[in-house]
């Protein structure tokens, strides 16, 4: 039985997603997370076609759209949930990091809309968005392990609580789905890469063409020796291996596409697998953790089936329980703003310690913030 609910509206506009959501969280007699989060409104705007004759992001047509859109989002996500801005408890918007241009725009309208209303408003860690989606969708408890796979980020996290994220490992280059982005580019697929190699690689041999695995095998767990190398990931030298197979079979017919595409897949797969095994390893230790661990797998490149189903096999092997939110929900979206809104509200009243208004709206946006920051 929820004794109390809180009720948020959430802004999202750090990339190419102009986004509104209104989520309801309800704690129970405890004030404790009672369950899943329920969903009343979530209106998502992909700029996709706007990027894609670039093969990627622009930030300045970015900003624009946001612009253009933001506000007649706010709109059609209170007309879904058929409730006014007075009937909110707080409004929430991702206020970093990501492209700054975009991010100020989410971050100024939900701090105008607050005023206006004289709602509380809550700055939001957009990673924290993802870091907590499966808390919103499936009830899940914390401590948990985290893979974020994105298009801007790639780490291994450690989540122990609330604001709680210890960072096992991360990229030493590019985020993973950055590199499913720029290998669909130099096959000439279309943008966003990942769904489009996913596709691809469907038809392709996986074993075509042997790609390399950067920083597999490149440690000794048992012995510590390279053990700071467990967890992190490249994907780079896999990037450079891609693109000089591709120009020596050049010019390239569709069987090649699909066959280079399944084998660049089944590298990456390699990697995530053999890096978040590590992961599990180390944050089963660490925290001298028994029994069934969840894996939370969030970020766009989650929506991989192939992913997940690899995932899954290595999870089941080390005692985890995958566990991954629906798709639309692991690409970029302003419910899970809105829902990490909603646990920072119950968190401060659990702890009396709100943020002074005048703080809260003082939050600057960052194109930088890391995760592991919300720690200190
Ligand atoms: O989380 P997200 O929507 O945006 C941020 O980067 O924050 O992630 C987008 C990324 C893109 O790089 C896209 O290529 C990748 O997620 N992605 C995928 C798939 N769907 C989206 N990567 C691999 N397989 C997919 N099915
Ligand atoms: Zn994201």
């Amino acid at each position: 039985m929820g004794t109390r609910q809180i009720t948020v509206l959430g802004l999202e506009s750090s990339c190419d997603e102009t986004a509104a959501a209104i989520v309801r969280l309800t704690l129970d007699t405890q004030g404790q997370l009672a369950g899943a989060g329920e969903i009343i409104s979530n209106q998502v705007l992909s700029q996709i076609e706007l990027h894609a004759p670039y093969g990627g992001v622009v930030p300045e047509i970015a900003a624009r759209a946001h612009i253009t859109h933001m506000d007649g989002l706010v709109k059609q996500a209170l007309e879904e949930a058929g409730m006014r801005l007075a009937q909110l408890d707080a409004i929430a918007a991702t206020a970093g990091p990501g492209l700054i241009g975009g991010v100020l725009i989410g971050l100024t309208t939900g701090k105008a809309l607050a005023l206006a209303a004289q709602k509380r408003f809550i700055g939001i860690n957009h990673l924290e968005g993802h870091a907590l989606t499966a808390r919103m969708t499936q009830g899940v408890e914390f401590p948990y392990l985290l893979l974020l796979v994105s298009g801007g980020h790639c780490q291994l996290l450690g989540v122990t609580g609330l604001g709680q994220y210890q960072e096992l490992g991360s990229t030493m280059d590019d985020a993973v789905g950055e590199a499913f982005d720029k290998a669909a580019k130099l096959l000439s697929l279309g943008y966003p890469g990942g769904p489009e190699i996913e596709r691809w690689a469907r038809e392709g041999n996986p074993e075509a063409y042997p790609l390399p695995r950067p920083l597999i095998d490149r440690h000794n767990l048992d012995t510590g020796s390279g053990a700071e190398l467990a967890c992190e990931f490249s994907f780079s030298g896999l990037k450079t291996a891609l693109r000089q197979k591709a120009e020596k079979l050049a010019p390239l017919k569709d069987t090649h596409v699909r066959d280079l595409a399944a084998s660049f897949q089944a590298a990456v797969l390699d990697c995530l697998a053999d890096r978040t095994r590590n992961a599990m390893h180390v944050f089963r230790m660490l925290h001298n953790l028994s029994g069934e661990i969840p894996l939370v797998v969030a970020g766009g490149v989650a929506a991989n089936q192939a992913l997940r189903a690899r995932l899954d096999m290595e999870a089941s092997a080390q005692g985890y329980a995958l566990c991954v939110p629906p798709p639309a929900l692991c690409t970029d979206n302003a419910a899970m703003i809105a829902w990490a809104g909603a646990e920072r509200m119950a968190s401060a009243e659990r702890m009396a310690s709100a943020e002074s208004e005048a703080d809260a709206m003082a939050t600057s946006a960052k194109a930088r913030w890391p995760l592991a920051d919300l720690s200190a």
